[in-house]
C-alpha cells in the first residue's frame, strides 16, 4: 500500500492520508515531481488583445509574464532580469513595446531580445547580451495556452488526452472563439490546494454546501426538480485528468431562469450549431462539466456561464486562486448580461456559492491538525459501481491515483466501469460528414 493512497479493490474502498495536505515534504515533492514535470495553464490567448500586449502570472512559484510580441505572437519569459534578478514588469498587465528593468535599466523587445543597456561600452565586445529566458515549453490547445518546465514532456496534445474533447465542448460554443472577459476573480484559502481540486469537481457537496443558493434558485424558480437536473457522469479522461459531466438539464439551465429574450437566443445559438456540429454534440454542449486538466487547471461549465480556475499552492495549508469567466464574443447583450449575472451570484468571492466551499476547506484544513490521530480521508463513493456519477467520487481517484504515480512511483490501474453512452459519447461532426450521400 502506498504510504498516501490506499486504493483497496477488494472491499472497495479509497483513502488519501491526510499527511499529504500537511507535510511541508509532500509539499516539496509535488513542486518536483508534478510542477516540474507537467503541463501548466498560464493563460488565454485572448487576454492579450494587442500586439505588445503583457499580463504577469505566477506558475509553480515562477513569476512569469505571458505577452505578445510585436509580431503578435504569444510569447511566456521569465519575470526576472537576467543582470541581477529584478521583476522587469511589476505591473499586473500592461503594453509595451519595451520590457525595461527598472533597477539598472537594461531593456528588452517583448521578443525576449537584449535591446539596450546603459554602459554598454564597458562589457567588451565579447560579452553575450542575454536575452530573456523562457520556461522550456509553450503550447497551446483551442486558445488555451500552457506551458512546462520540463523540455522532453511530451506534446500538449498527446498529455491532455480525452480532456481535449471537453474543453472542444467548451470552445464551440463560439464560432470566432471564446474569449476571456475583462475581470479577474482573485481569492485565497488556507488550505491545501489539492482540497480545490476535489472540490471543483465533487457533486457530492452541492446540495448541503450550497443549501442558500439552492434556496435562492428555488424562489427564482418556483420549482426545481433535482431530477429534472439530468443524468450525469465521473468519466476518467486518462493522464490524470477527468470530468463529471451532466446531460442536458430538462428543467432548463442551472442557476435563475433566463429571461424570455435571453432563453430565445440560447435555443437560436443552439439550433444553428446543432446544423453545424449535428445534435448529439450539441447535446453534449446544452449540458454542464466540471473539467480538471491535471494537476491544477479547473474549468466548470454549468452553461450559464464558463468559469477558467487556476489553482496555485503556495504552502501546504495556503493556496491562491485566479479565476476568469469565458463566454462566446458574438452573444447578444440580454444573453451576457444574465451569464454575468449568474456567474457572480454563483462564484467568486462575492458569489454564493465560492465563499462557502472556502469555508469548507479551511475547516478541513484545521481537522488535518489532527492527522496523526485520524490518518485517512475517504473518498470511496461509486466504487462498487459499473456507472459513475456527479455525486460519486471516480473523477476524484482518477486525479489523486495520478497523483500517486508522479510522486511515490507506484501506478495504480484505472477502475473498470461499463463503456459509456451516446448521450456522453457523441462525436462532433462537420458538416460534410452531415450531408446524407442520397440528398
Ligand atoms: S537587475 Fe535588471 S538591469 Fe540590473
Ligand atoms: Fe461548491
Amino acid at each position: 500500500m502506498s504510504t498516501y493512497v490506499n486504493d483497496d479493490r477488494e472491499t472497495p474502498r479509497f483513502q488519501v492520508n491526510r499527511a499529504a495536505m500537511v507535510d511541508p515534504e509532500v509539499f516539496a515533492l509535488e513542486r518536483d515531481k508534478i510542477f516540474n514535470h507537467t503541463w501548466l495553464y498560464i493563460g488565454h490567448e485572448t487576454e492579450l488583445k494587442k500586439k505588445n500586449d503583457y499580463k504577469t502570472r505566477s506558475v509553480a512559484g515562477r513569476p512569469l509574464i505571458f505577452a505578445r510580441d510585436a509580431k503578435g505572437e504569444v510569447k511566456v519569459w521569465i519575470n526576472s532580469c537576467p543582470h541581477r534578478g529584478a521583476m522587469l514588469c511589476r505591473e499586473d498587465k500592461g503594453n509595451a513595446r519595451f520590457l525595461t528593468c527598472f533597477y539598472h535599466g537594461w531593456s528588452f523587445s517583448t521578443a525576449g531580445e537584449m535591446v539596450s543597456m546603459p554602459g554598454d561600452e564597458s562589457y567588451g565586445e565579447n560579452f553575450e547580451r542575454p536575452g530573456l529566458a523562457a520556461p522550456a515549453m509553450v503550447d497551446s490547445y483551442r486558445g488555451f495556452v500552457f506551458i512546462s518546465f520540463d523540455p522532453d514532456i511530451v506534446d500538449l496534445s498527446t498529455y491532455l488526452a480525452g480532456a481535449k474533447e471537453y474543453l472542444d465542448l467548451v470552445c464551440d460554443q463560439s464560432e470566432v472563439g471564446m474569449e476571456v472577459l475583462e475581470g479577474t476573480h482573485e481569492y485565497s484559502v488556507k488550505a491545501n490546494w489539492k482540497l480545490l481540486v476535489e472540490n471543483s469537481i465533487d457533486g457530492y457537496h452541492a446540495v448541503s454546501t450550497h443549501q442558500r443558493y439552492f434556496e435562492m434558485v428555488l424562489a427564482a424558480r418556483g420549482k426545481l426538480d433535482p431530477k429534472a437536473l439530468g443524468d450525469s457522469r465521473g468519466i476518467d479522461l486518462g493522464n490524470g485528468h477527468a470530468v463529471v459531466a451532466g446531460a442536458p438539464a430538462t428543467e432548463g439551465l442551472f442557476g435563475r431562469p433566463l429571461s424570455e429574450a435571453g432563453a430565445a437566443e440560447r435555443e437560436a445559438r443552439f439550433e444553428h450549431f446543432a446544423e453545424i456540429y449535428g445534435p448529439g454534440w450539441v447535446d453534449r454542449m446544452k449540458g454542464n462539466r466540471n473539467l480538471i486538466i491535471f494537476p491544477n487547471l479547473v474549468i466548470v461549465d454549468l452553461v450559464m456561464g464558463v468559469v477558467v480556475r487556476k489553482i496555485d499552492p503556495i504552502t501546504p495549508d495556503y493556496m491562491e486562486v485566479t479565476a476568469w469567466e469565458l463566454a462566446p464574443p458574438e452573444e447578444g447583450d440580454e444573453l451576457r448580461k444574465q451569464r454575468l449575472d449568474n456567474f457572480l451570484t454563483f462564484w467568486g468571492p462575492g458569489g454564493l456559492a465560492s465563499p462557502d466551499d472556502v469555508e469548507a476547506l479551511e475547516t478541513c484544513q484545521v481537522g488535518f491538525g489532527s492527522s496523526r490521530e485520524l490518518v485517512w480521508s475517504d473518498m470511496s463513493r461509486g466504487m462498487n459501481k459499473s456507472v459513475c456519477n456527479t455525486t460519486d467520487e471516480l473523477q476524484m481517484r482518477t486525479w489523486w491515483r495520478r497523483w500517486n504515480e508522479l510522486v511515490t512511483g507506484e501506478q495504480l490501474p484505472s477502475e473498470p466501469k461499463s463503456p459509456l453512452d451516446a448521450t456522453f459519447t457523441a462525436p462532433r461532426q462537420d458538416r460534410a460528414s452531415m450531408a446524407s450521400p442520397t440528398s
